[in-house]
């Protein structure tokens, strides 16, 4: 089958299979950047792309070279580098294993040659990377024989991807970038430019027990003040309204006098934030109003209203502005639109639009975000807040995601593998077993995209290991003083594209996975196939321009941190790490700071006692473009905030 691609910026082209009715792009209601118009031309890499029809599948095939590597796919914890893996991608409660089945199954992959290729559909996609061979290549193949040939392999060149969509009707979108880098980029503009969060969203968050009434919730207010915690936003968890799962999205009697509680706190500079999930009860003032427009099963025992309906969207917006954005609320955390199966409707059930169960779930989170998000928008004041499900399209949404799990190596993990999709992660803190790792889960939270300790099943506080209530304020503080730093990450994500949060592999290159051996170690039960992967870096990140993290893990004393070449810099202490790259053994004690590193010549702002400091590392000329504006409104899409040169 033969497509046409159609130009429709600098690197960015179209391809239409059929007549898509939807898509992620439409859905969100986001255009592309007009910044995508500045960038330069690429060459279009259409020559590697073949499509089939296949059954029920439309079928894009792109050869890859020997050693180009895959990235994206949705957000994955276990691993960077996507080869050599078969994901089916559907939104899901990630469940400890990348699969496809995840809180931003993404259908964007991008490779390290600087090709991306984005399904704009919410139909079912399935990835095949490396390791889909079809019939005509056979003459390419060569066979070895395992018994007797050290050449076997469990995994051939030629080289595939295989990307199939169980529809007729998909619009593919193909990226060519100078690198991996220019290429995420762009797909971030054509989906409309990451977001800028208000100032206060990078402050310290604090989620309330979900049993919590307005008394309770006011005292930990108070005891944040008394123990000189700057508190930003406070959460309220299911209990502030008058029934939950299902959701009635009213006040509940344990909230009587809310407005006057909100307005209080917006006095002391603490905004208040709201849980909700899609599920509503049958006792909330618009269930009469949506019943005719929900799905044909229930979730939670509630009602699931069909988003995909503009009158849904207009009813609930409504709701929301008078109930909620009217009296002084911030923003909202939307829970729940992935759930695991057995939480949601089946993919068979029935919506009003004529999507069914399998295509609201996978929109469901990208719409619940920009309902919210647009009440924000409509009134010029941004918003800060959380999403357990999304979906592409959503990069210029202000929501990060979370989940249930608590595995530290699957928090950094996320941190690394999340900027390859325009997603943003957030490993939230909930509890520790030692004061030690209170501090190490603290550590990777403040530089994380939100600094949130999520209470809702306990009642923890920062300071309640009292050994630690220092160090843990300190963490806070650094956060503080790096918040021009991530403000301008963050400007850079919308009027560039570039993620906050990177893998190394996005700012170095690949030479750092490049030890390809043919094949791994022989076991009959831990690998019989003798596979073997490129060595991933998933334990170590980038965020804004100049910083590296290499977090260390409740429990370790040590680890291994792998330097790019060139010098690099103890954040903390100015002191020389490496001369030029390579691996070397940190050891660290239990309370040392989080492992950070700059690179020679990097220019850091860094506010202290209220004044804007910079750090210069090592002797390289260097300089940092840090940007402002009011903090809080739109007004910089009409051209209202600064870029300022720092150079040192
Ligand atoms: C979970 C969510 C938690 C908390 C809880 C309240 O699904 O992940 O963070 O909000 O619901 O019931």
């Amino acid at each position: 089958m033969m497509i046409e691609w159609k130009k429709s910026y600098p690197g960015v082209w179209n391809g239409t299979v059929g007549t898509p009715e939807l898509t992620l792009t439409g859905v969100s209601g986001k255009r592309p950047s007009d910044r995508l118009n500045q960038l330069p031309e690429t060459a279009c890499p259409e020559h590697k792309i073949q499509f089939d029809t296949m059954g029920k599948y439309t079928v894009l095939r792109m050869e890859l070279d020997h050693e180009e590597r895959v990235f994206g796919g949705g957000l994955l914890f276990k691993q960077v580098i996507t080869e050599n893996q078969v994901y089916h991608l559907r939104v899901d409660h990630y469940a400890g294993v990348d699969s496809g089945r995840t809180h931003a199954p993404v259908p964007f992959v991008v490779t390290s040659n600087g090709i991306g290729i984005f399904c704009n559909t919410p139909e079912q996609v399935d990835l095949y990377i490396r390791t889909a061979h079809r019939k005509e290549d056979k003459a390419k193949i060569c066979e070895h024989d395992r018994a007797g040939d050290k050449d076997w392999s469990c995994y051939n060149a030629p080289y595939y991807i295989e990307i199939a969509v169980a529809s007729p009707n998909v619009e593919f979108i193909l990226f060519s970038g100078e690198n991996l880098k220019d290429c995420v980029a762009r797909f971030n503009l054509y989906c409309g430019g990451g977001f800028i969060p208000p100032k206060w969203g990078l402050g310290l968050w604090h989620r309330t027990n979900m049993t919590m009434d307005e008394n309770d919730v006011q005292s930990v207010v108070e005891e944040y003040k008394k123990h000189h915690f700057p508190l930003s936003v406070i959460g309220l968890e299911p209990g502030w309204q008058s029934g939950s799962y299902p959701c009635t999205y009213d006040w509940s009697a344990r909230f009587p006098n809310a407005e006057r509680m909100i307005r209080n706190f917006l006095k002391d500079g603490v905004r208040v934030n709201l849980w909700e999930n899609p599920c509503i009860s049958e006792k909330s003032s618009v269930y009469e109003k949506l019943y005719p427009y929900s799905g044909s099963h229930l979730q939670w025992c509630g009602i699931v209203p069909d988003y995909n309906i503009p009158e849904v969207r207009n009813i609930l917006k409504e709701h929301h502005r008078k109930s909620h954005f009217s009296i002084g609320v911030s923003g909202y955390k939307l829970d729940e639109s992935d759930g695991y199966d057995k939480w949601l409707c089946p993919d068979h059930a029935e919506f009003p639009s004529g999507i069914n169960g399998f295509v609201f779930r996978n929109l469901c989170g990208l719409l619940f975000q920009r309902i919210t998000f647009e009440i924000y928008r409509e009134n010029n004041q941004r918003t800060y807040g959380l999403t357990r499900s999304t979906n592409g399209g959503s990069v210029g949404f202000p929501y990060i995601i979370y989940n249930d799990r608590y595995d530290f190596k699957e928090f950094v993990t996320g941190l690394c593998s999340c900027g390859f999709t325009g997603t943003l992660w957030c490993p939230e803190v909930r509890g520790a077993q030692t004061a030690q790792e209170w501090v190490r889960r603290f550590q990777l939270l403040a530089i994380s995209p939100m600094l949130l300790l999520n209470a809702w099943a306990n009642d923890a506080t920062p300071w309640m290991f009292p050994e630690v209530e220092n160090t843990i304020r300190e963490i806070v503080q650094l956060r503080e003083s790096l918040q021009p730093y991530f403000y301008t990450a963050f400007a850079k994500y919308h009027f560039e594209g570039i993620p906050p949060y990177r893998s190394l592999f996005m700012d170095y290159g690949m030479f750092l996975a490049e030890n390809r051996q043919h094949s791994g170690d022989l076991d009959d039960t831990a690998n019989p196939y003798q596979e073997v992967q490129s060595s991933d870096i998933k334990d170590q990140f980038m965020f804004g321009d100049c910083l590296m993290a290499a977090p260390l893990e409740p429990g370790e004393n040590s680890r291994k941190v792998i330097f790019p070449p060139g010098k690099w810099f103890d954040f903390h202490t100015g002191k020389q790490i490496v001369e030029n790259g390579g691996v070397i053994e940190l050891t660290c004690d239990d309370l040392s700071p989080m492992p950070l590193f700059a690179p020679d010549g990097a220019v850091i702002p860094v506010k202290e006692n209220g004044a804007l400091h910079v750090r210069k590392f090592g002797n390289l000329p260097g300089k940092f473009m840090l940007y402002d504006d009011d903090g809080e409104t739109f007004d910089y899409e009409s051209g209202k905030y600064s870029w300022k040169e720092i150079e040192a």
